[in-house]
């Protein structure tokens, strides 16, 4: 028997480990690393055909999309392919009752009518080198703490703004492995872009909040824009005498469709992962700041729903807040879930004894008190963490109140005695003048009073309140009190409307602001005691977090010593990265098995009249009534939508191409499965999957839906 046992473990462990280890998000550069992998997995290229230092190659088609998505090149002229909700808020502001862009979708039939987008910029990586060497260099083990951060952060600043200045680029260094790596990321930035296609939100977010993060799934979402560049093809600022940019490659788009098991990769922008945490981290964030933001979400959702139902206006106004504020609200409950099912406390709990028994004997003990020291610095934490989370989604969730603090300038400066100029107060002046009319354009007073009144109180009920549980708010008033005063300062103040504003600020001087209106306006006051409170909570708990980071630091690079023959990869830092896994569906429950695709036939059972998350538009159902799916339907006739496969990937990861074996597009990425959610925290190849969009749903729609064959005609399709 005794000798039996780690024989049966082995046969056990090699038939329940996953056919691949599909977790992890590489760096490009260092690619070559999983080459063998890959091509043993099914890649037909080599890791230079993705990412060369020397060659154009795929990289130069991924481009960062904003600040939170991924896009690609897949024309030769600069057209850009990423989801439809990166797009949402562009989309958005084109859009009003008379030209509802979100209800009806928009299609520029030719160069001209494309709608430049002054907030969305596109980055492109050139190339990145390893710069750790050049960021740690004269740091000594005899340094203390804050001199080894002035070191590296002035050693970091200068680099940047040699390398800047001898290459033209915008340059920037990154940390990898928690700040034991530095990579110097040299990059294109483009801001003349403009919006090409979008279908209508019944297609872009069918499904809605319903679906979002769940398979089986029928969204179609994806947007189109064009890049823009000057007569050289390089960045430049809009101008209607630019042209569209050339990249040095746009991708082939495949329309040979997919198989269980065919190989594929992502190439994008995953933002942020922890997967190296303590079970003091994964504790505090699933348990102590999550139900907070949960909770205060769904008071917030169902205000803002509310009001968007019974008025058009205030639907398209919030649209593409309500879809944010949703976004992780979801995300977060099924990332506990997810951490429960693992035992992923658990889990982390035994590796860190397996990490105490080693660090005992290892080089004479030296991370003995590592584990000790996180554990007393996530408890100091804690505090700050529960409050600075109660000021963000429920304090400081009233629009109104980010807003009247960004005028701070104004006052603090004369306040606080500093010599600011005439100059640069007026210069403040006129950038707030000009945030007033897009502030207003999405607000609706009403319903930012309603959220104040709702959530300026910290609930008394939340068993994760540490202040004995009495309800907390800042101003002491009872109840019914506390209504009639916030009416009051909604109805008095001068920044609850544009006209009041806009006047208040026209008569603004250098001289008057100190006698001003703001200066004596209600809310102003309530906001800036808001602010006072929640800097008396950062500023803790940020000193606090820094010591965690530190700690942190050395944990993960003890973590490398411990499993010194393990291939890690760093947590995703919004840059570029590649995921690769197979198509395949999956087994969410018991007797419960999920297919890899969905078709055009699932999305019309899913038509609800009565729900607007599930309207079917009419063209839609005629072409699906006529089978009229021209080339790009698949074998058995059907018109795929979305496929799931085993790519570990995360937010920011929106819109990043998916491709197949030999390199062509085959997807879009844009969500990932329910029973998945924890993989930021904790992957599992059994459960996750990235869902993506079929690139042949997304031609089909461009083609046949909208009628668009110039833009078809602009990209390369292969069979
Ligand atoms: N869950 C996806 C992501 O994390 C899609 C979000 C947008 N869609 C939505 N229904 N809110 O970004
Ligand atoms: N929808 C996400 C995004 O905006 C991608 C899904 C995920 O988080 O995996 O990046």
């Amino acid at each position: 028997m005794k000798y039996l046992k780690p024989f049966l473990f082995f046969v056990l462990v090699t038939l329940c480990l996953p056919m691949f280890p599909d977790e992890g998000m590489w760096i490009p550069l260092l690619l070559n690393h999983n080459e063998a992998d890959m091509k043993s997995r099914g890649m037909k290229i080599t890791a230079e055909d993705i990412y060369s230092v020397n060659h154009s190659s795929l990289k130069d088609a991924i481009v960062k999309f904003g600040s939170g998505c991924t896009g690609e090149f897949i024309s030769e002229q600069g057209l850009v392919l990423t989801n439809y909700h990166c797009a949402h808020g562009a989309i958005q502001s084109h859009s009003s009752i008379d030209h509802d862009y979100l209800t009806h979708g928009f299609w520029a039939a030719n160069y001209s009518e494309e709608l430049p987008c002054p907030d969305a910029k596109v980055t492109l990586l050139v190339k990145m080198e390893d710069v750790t060497k050049l960021v740690l260099q004269d740091i000594t083990k005899e340094m203390t703490e804050s001199e080894v951060d002035k070191l590296r952060s002035s050693n970091i600043a200068n680099l940047t703004k040699q390398a800047a200045e001898e290459s033209g680029m915008k340059v920037e260094i990154r940390s990898f492995f928690s700040g034991n790596q530095y990579y110097m990321l040299y990059n294109q930035v483009f801001e003349d872009v403009r919006l090409v296609g979008a279908p209508p939100i019944g297609i872009g977010k069918f499904g809605g909040e319903t679906d979002n993060w769940v398979w089986p799934r029928h969204t179609g979402d994806f947007t189109l824009f064009r890049v823009y560049a000057d007569a050289d093809n390089n960045p430049a600022k809009y101008s209607a005498n630019n042209k569209p940019y050339q990249p040095k490659t746009a991708l082939k788009i495949s329309l040979a469709g997919i198989k269980e098991q065919d190989f594929t990769f992502v190439f994008g922008y995953p933002a942020r992962t922890n997967e190296y945490l303590t079970s003091y981290a994964i504790a505090q964030t699933t348990q102590i700041e999550a139900p907070i933001l949960i909770n205060a979400r769904t008071k917030r959702l169902n205000i803002i729903g509310a009001a968007m139902q019974k008025d058009d206006k205030t639907r398209i106004q919030y649209s593409a807040k309500y879809a944010s504020i949703a976004n992780a609200w979801k995300k977060r409950q099924g990332e506990i879930r997810g951490i429960k099912k693992l035992n992923g406390i658990e889990e982390k709990q035994k590796f860190e004894a397996q990490f105490q028994e080693w660090a005992a004997t290892y080089a004479g003990g030296v991370y003995n008190e590592l584990l000790p020291s996180l554990k007393k610095a996530y408890d100091n934490l804690h505090p700050y963490v529960e409050q600075a989370t109660y000021m963000n989604e429920q304090l400081m969730a009233p629009e109104m109140i980010r807003f009247i603090h960004s005028f701070d300038p104004l006052l603090t400066n004369v306040k606080s005695k500093q010599k600011t100029s005439e100059e640069s107060f007026n210069t403040t002046l006129t950038r707030l003048k000009n945030s007033v009319p897009d502030f207003f354009k999405n607000l609706n007073v009403e319903v930012d009073k309603t959220i104040f009144k709702e959530l300026s109180i910290i609930d008394g009920d939340s068993k994760n309140n540490s202040n004995g549980n009495k309800p907390v708010r800042l101003v002491d008033f009872p109840d019914k009190e506390f209504d009639k005063y916030v009416d009051e300062m909604y109805a008095k103040s001068i920044f609850t409307d544009q006209q009041r504003l806009m006047e208040a600020l026209d008569n603004l001087t250098f001289k008057n602001v100190e006698k001003s209106k703001i200066a004596k306006d209600m809310l102003y006051n309530y906001v800036e005691r808001v602010y006072q409170r929640y800097e008396s909570i950062r500023t803790p708990q940020l000193k606090q977090q820094k010591a965690i980071d530190e700690l942190q630091c050395t944990y993960m690079q003890a973590q490398m010593e411990m499993q010194h023959n393990k291939n890690f990869y760093p947590d995703a830092n919004s840059t570029l990265r590649v995921t690769y896994g197979n198509v395949s569906g999956y087994n969410p429950s018991d007797a419960v098995f999920y297919k890899y695709y969905t078709t055009l036939d699932g999305l019309i059972a899913k038509e609800d009249p009565n729900n607007a998350d599930y309207t079917v538009e009419k063209k839609l159902k005629t072409l699906y009534a006529k089978q009229d799916y021209g080339p790009y339907a698949n074998a058995q006739g059907e018109l795929p939508i979305a496929f799931v496969a085993s790519n570990h990937t995360t937010g920011g990861n929106s819109g990043s191409p998916v491709l197949n074996a030999k390199g062509e597009l085959i997807g879009i990425n844009f969500d990932r499965t329910w029973e998945g959610t924890m993989s930021d925290l904790m992957y599992d190849v059994t459960q996750c999957r990235n869902i993506s969009l079929d690139i042949r749903y997304c031609l089909f729609v461009i083609d046949k839906f909208a009628g668009a064959q110039h833009l078809i005609q602009e990209m390369n399709l292969v069979k």
